[in-house]
């Protein structure tokens, strides 16, 4: 690898999907991963194969199918965990396993091992490890926190041991730049060996610095970073791969240094994370955000008429998106939702196909021009027909200054129609009320979030709900030109992903203790 070269480590399917209630199916990961896979992405991260029958089937069909990325599986520092994970990685043509264990004071109380106990474990794990897969990562949780001596020590260890990248990961998002290059300096300085191996910088977000301290690691001499698609992750997510990618891009005269990813496939990624993930963009996030390319103000927008560089300092083209525009209207055929939709980053079979043109079919009947941005509302809707137990069929509801509101509601649960009337305090809680009455439940409603789609009385509206039940936590998303049937089939998506959810079979994985290594 030549010195100016970065290694882009993906872990959107690993940390991304720890995120409260950005649970994929099977289908959504190995879809995921394929796109990594094609904008070339250096390392994928897959799962943690040990934490559930699920994260292993999806880690190994991910391992299998990879073309040209590493596949890489998580595993504690323990045996088994390290013998799941390579029983699932071990199908990829590169296969990588990645170790780890809680280096802090705070995270060795936890399993209550001392400072030799602990070296003596990474000894036994890494070299276990290194017996099993020429390519091993190794990390020290909580890096940022540990006494830096002892950092020295167990890097060493590692490194003798055979892990060929040392990963040093801002478990908590704590450090800040200055502090996150110092440390990388100092490791490759005082570390015997540390020449040998790769280091990579693995940031959380948590005071918003994660870009940053990641940028500043490279500059010291880390030549791998670790970030997911849309910053997805834990608390306040990771360091964004479009973040660090564009970056470098753009700054190539202060940060020389060369990634392998085609920018241009950025904006497809990220929207087909948000899509199956529940987790949607923020308007003004960088690079992805809908805001990212608009200009609002009008000396903005007289300058980029002028000359776009005024205001720009990329172009919407190299991040693959393409112009909004007014595309498809309610005599726009089937081969045309399908060759936009295409252009939009979906591609759908036959039968999908035919479900999304119903229905982009009844919202032409209503809405009579069909922007980018409600093409992909609606495919951020469509759900696997076989994971929807509940469905509406017809809602009706009076609202307006008298109240109480009543909401009449007509709901097929496993094929069985039925009915209610129910009174709320508005017309979503009069909906939700009768969705309850149907389908009683305990989920606990965390969060309810409403946007328009595009602009005018007309627009959609694509409703967000994120509920919780016994710490299982899941979240619903759909669009539509009525707000409170946007807000009935967000709640019922999210329903019905509660009950996959609670129907899963093994251990998931947020029920895996990281810190229990003993
Ligand atoms: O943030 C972290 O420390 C991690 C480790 C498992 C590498 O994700
Ligand atoms: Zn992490």
């Amino acid at each position: 690898m030549t010195q100016d070269r970065v290694v882009i480590f993906d872990t959107t399917l690993r940390d991304g999907e720890q995120s409260p209630g950005a649970t994929m199916t099977h289908a959504e990961k190995l879809e995921i991963a394929g796109l990594l896979d094609e904008m070339g992405v250096d390392i994928i991260e897959a799962g943690f194969p040990i934490a559930s029958d699920g994260d292993f089937n999806a880690v190994s069909e991910i391992a299998k199918n990879a073309e040209n990325s590493v596949i890489c599986g998580l595993a504690r520092a323990q045996l088994g965990d390290i013998d799941r994970c390579w029983d699932a990685v071990k199908h990829a043509r590169q296969p990588r396993i990645h170790t780890f264990i809680g280096t802090s004071p705070l995270h060795r109380a936890i399993p209550n091992l001392t400072m030799d106990e602990m070296a003596e474990r990474i000894e036994q794990t890494v070299t276990h490890a290194r017996n099993l897969c020429d390519n091993v990562q190794w990390s020290p949780m909580d890096a940022t926190r540990t006494e830096l001596d002892y950092l020295y020590r167990v890097v060493e260890i590692a490194i003798k041991c055979g892990a060929t990248t040392i990963n040093i990961p801002d478990t908590v998002g704590y450090t800040a730049p200055r502090e996150s290059a110092e440390l990388i300096r100092k490791l490759l300085e005082n570390v015997p060996g540390a020449d040998e191996v790769v280091f990579a910088t693995h940031c959380h977000n948590d005071l918003g610095m994660a870009t940053a301290n990641s940028l500043a690691a490279v500059e010291a001499g880390a030549r791998q970073i670790e970030c997911t698609i849309n910053g997805l992750g834990e608390r306040a997510g990771n360091t964004a791969l479009e973040e660090v990618v564009m970056a470098l891009k753009v700054r190539n005269d202060i940060m020389p240094y060369q990634t392998g990813i085609d920018s241009t496939k950025i904006m497809n990624i990220s929207r087909r994370v948000a899509a199956v993930s529940g987790f949607p963009v923020q308007f003004n996030k960088a690079i992805v955000g809908k805001n990212a390319f608009a200009h609002e103000s009008g000396i903005h927008q007289d300058g980029m008429l002028k000359n776009a560089e005024t205001f720009e300092i990329m172009r919407p083209a190299d991040v693959g998106l393409s112009e909004t525009n007014i595309v498809m209207g309610k005599h726009s055929g089937r081969a045309a939702l399908r060759s936009k939709l295409e252009d939009l980053g979906f591609e759908l079979g036959d039968n999908q196909l035919k479900d999304v043109f119903v229905r982009f079919k009844a919202l032409a009947d209503r809405k009579k021009e069909i922007y980018d941005d409600d093409l992909i509302a609606l495919m951020r809707t469509t759900a696997d027909p076989e994971d929807e137990r509940l469905k509406i069929e017809k809602l009706a509801v009076r609202c307006g200054t008298e109240g109480p509101q009543v909401a009449d509601l007509v709901m097929v649960i496993d094929g069985d129609r039925q009915m209610t009337t129910q009174t709320g305090d508005g017309p979503v809680d009069a909906t939700f009320n009768a969705v309850k009455a149907l389908f009683p439940h305990e989920a606990r409603l965390q969060l309810y979030q409403v946007h328009a789609v595009t602009e005018g009385t007309d627009a959609q509206a694509t409703v967000s709900v994120r509920m919780e039940e016994n710490g299982l936590i899941v979240t619903g998303q759909s669009a539509d030109t009525d707000t409170v049937v946007a807000s009935a089939k967000a709640y019922v998506h999210a329903l019905n992903r509660l009950i996959v959810r609670r129907g899963k079979s093994g251990t998931d994985r947020r029920e895996i203790s990281y810190k229990d290594v003993s």
